[in-house]
């Protein structure tokens, strides 16, 4: 095992930290060229590229796991692959396959292992590819050349509390029309996400929970994870909606709730005015994790489901089974885990 950078792994934030080493391919005459790790961490492009100004950009993010044996677990990548496929069908550029992407991952982390954060720290190494659409453009209309690239950094909690509930807003905003781009992780969603997020934080809320955009009347998801329930009888449930990012966390839950737990599981609606069944809650997602919803204002109404200071069993239980998974002490359901 590569020794270890000196860092303060317990207290890690989730910021950008810049390592030594980044992938990066660019795409051009209808295929992928120059692909490899480079120092430069940063990226000069033409003023025109569609990027800057249509928002042709489409990203992932998932997380290298330290196991006990000092082996790094990389967790369900080719879920993450086929989803960026997906992004890059929506926004017309060219796909990254399924074993280029999930090379470049490996590569990265290889060569920044002095930066996975130690067994038992809490930390892990974040990696986020990155596509974006490039060259000399002005009309709205797709870019001819594209850059792939996977950076990644130590993170330790996404959300303040880790396993401590926080609380959340009802947004007054969308971050996705019905039909639009929510299903996709495109770089739009999150600008249109920046000012309601900002006005969460700035009223103590560690961020907003959107609702379904035709009628508000429906939990959709949180800024940057999806949102789980768990009714009065036991049943785990979460949204339905095609305005929602399709969470490689909540699928993965979904199965381990069902498989692991004995549950029942269901995706559904999920009623603001029918939220006294849900018994706890929770946002869901590869930063987030698992984060206990605590409190829920909707207007001047403050909706709490378990606790605003403790974790319910459940969330707790369903927390030790993914993380058991991801950091190799309890048993993956098969494909789920590829090594580094
Ligand atoms: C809007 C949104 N929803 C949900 C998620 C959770 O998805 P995943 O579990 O695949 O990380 C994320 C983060 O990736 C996100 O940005």
């Amino acid at each position: 095992m590569t020794d270890l950078v000196d860092l303060d792994w317990e207290n890690l934030g989730f910021d950008y930290m810049e390592l030594p080493y980044r992938y990066r391919a660019h795409y051009k005459d209808g295929q992928w060229h120059k692909a490899g790790l480079t120092e430069d961490a940063t990226i000069a492009i033409n003023e025109g590229s569609p990027v800057f100004h249509y928002g042709q950009a489409a990203f992932e993010g998932l997380k290298a796991y330290r196991c006990k044996d000092g082996s790094i677990n990389l967790f369900r990548p080719d879920q993450n692959a086929a989803r960026l496929q997906r992004s890059c069908q929506r926004l017309l550029m060219p796909e990254v396959p399924t074993e280029m992407f999930i090379g470049a991952l490996k590569q990265v982390v290889k060569a920044n292992e002095a930066y996975v954060p130690p067994y038992g720290s809490g930390g892990t190494l974040y990696l986020r590819p990155n596509i974006i659409g490039v060259g000399p453009n002005i009309g709205v209309h797709p870019a001819s050349e594209y850059i792939f690239t996977v950076f990644a950094m130590p993170v330790g909690n996404y959300f303040k509390g880790g396993l401590q509930p926080t609380n959340f807003l009802a947004a007054n905003y969308d971050r996705a029309a019905h039909k639009g781009t929510g299903q996709s992780k495109v770089g739009g969603n999150y600008a249109a996400s920046l000012l309601p997020g900002a006005e969460a934080k700035k009223q103590g809320f560690s961020d907003c929970i959107y609702l379904d955009p035709l009628e508000h009347k429906k939990i959709e998801e949180v800024g940057s994870a999806n949102f789980f329930g768990i009714t009065n009888d036991n049943k785990f449930v979460t949204p339905s909606s095609p305005s929602i990012l399709p969470s490689i966390t909540k699928y993965s839950l979904l199965y381990l709730a069902k498989e692991r737990l004995g549950m029942e599981t269901e995706e559904t609606d999920i009623y603001l005015d029918d939220l006294d069944h849900l018994v706890e809650a929770g946002a869901c997602g590869t930063a987030a994790v698992i984060s206990p919803i605590g409190g829920f204002q909707i207007g001047d109404k403050l909706h709490v489901f378990y606790s605003e200071t403790k974790v319910g069993p459940v969330t707790k239980k369903l927390y030790d089974e993914l993380t058991g998974i991801q950091f190799g002490d309890k048993k993956a359901p098969e494909g789920w885990i590829v090594k580094v």
